[in-house]
């Protein structure tokens, strides 16, 4: 990625695919390395490195959505459920999941590591970086899978799909699901998209 494509630029290419076919432009070992290289690398909170990453292939990936499906047709009402139905065929119809995950006790050894006072003082802002370290993780995995010519999507089934996919994939207990990203060929594009004017949102204040 790094040698083709800018991340100026790939931050444009990164968008919301939803028709993905059962493919991938790129072996399943770049898929991974892809993955490694921004659990590795990207932030998080006093480097707590809290952000876990379970990568489902094929049928594996197949697995968690009839498993969303099935947790659907029980939860919602029939209407709610038959709207649903065609969008988690799609997701199942991709290549793969990556399942975003925070794992909590890297939290109580950070506690440990702090001491009580020092903690005392960060500790209501835990829940909140713990969620941004997340989504910076996502961001970067999305951007560079996308970069490589994979389209993908991010789907929160949590914490409809929770018990099963700790069943499934022997999951600890304390690693909460944040998100799921699927990811496969791109076979359509991308919905339109608008964007506020940038004046609106991004203020400069330099002397
Ligand atoms: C934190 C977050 C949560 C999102 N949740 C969902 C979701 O549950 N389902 C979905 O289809 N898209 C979800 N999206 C995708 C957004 O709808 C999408 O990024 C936005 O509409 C902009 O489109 P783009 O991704 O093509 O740039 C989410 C995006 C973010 C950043």
């Amino acid at each position: 990625m790094a040698a083709k494509t800018s991340f100026f630029d790939a931050m444009v290419t990164r968008r919301s695919i939803y028709a993905l076919a059962s493919e991938s432009p790129i072996p399943d070992e770049r898929i991974i390395e892809i993955v490694n290289h921004a659990i590795v690398h990207c932030p998080s909170p006093f480097n707590v490195q809290s952000a876990r990453a379970v990568i489902l292939i094929g049928k594996e990936h197949q697995k968690l959505w009839d498993i969303a499906y099935e947790a659907a047709e029980k939860l919602f009402p029939a209407p709610v459920f038959e709207g649903l139905k065609p969008r988690i065929a799609g997701f199942r119809g991709g290549y793969g999941t990556v399942m975003w995950f925070e794992d909590a006790a890297r939290f109580n050894v950070l506690e440990e590591q702090m001491g009580a006072q020092r903690w005392a003082g960060v500790r209501d802002k835990m829940p909140q970086w713990s969620e941004h370290s997340s989504g910076m993780h996502q961001y970067a995995v999305w951007t560079a899978l996308e970069a490589e010519g994979l389209g993908c999507n991010l789907q929160h089934y949590n914490p409809l799909v929770d018990q099963r996919v700790q069943e499934e994939w022997k999951v600890p207990v304390d690693w909460s699901l944040k998100a799921q990203m699927v990811f496969g060929k791109p076979v359509g594009p991308p919905r339109d998209k608008t964007a506020l004017p940038v004046g609106e949102r991004v203020f400069v204040h330099k002397s």
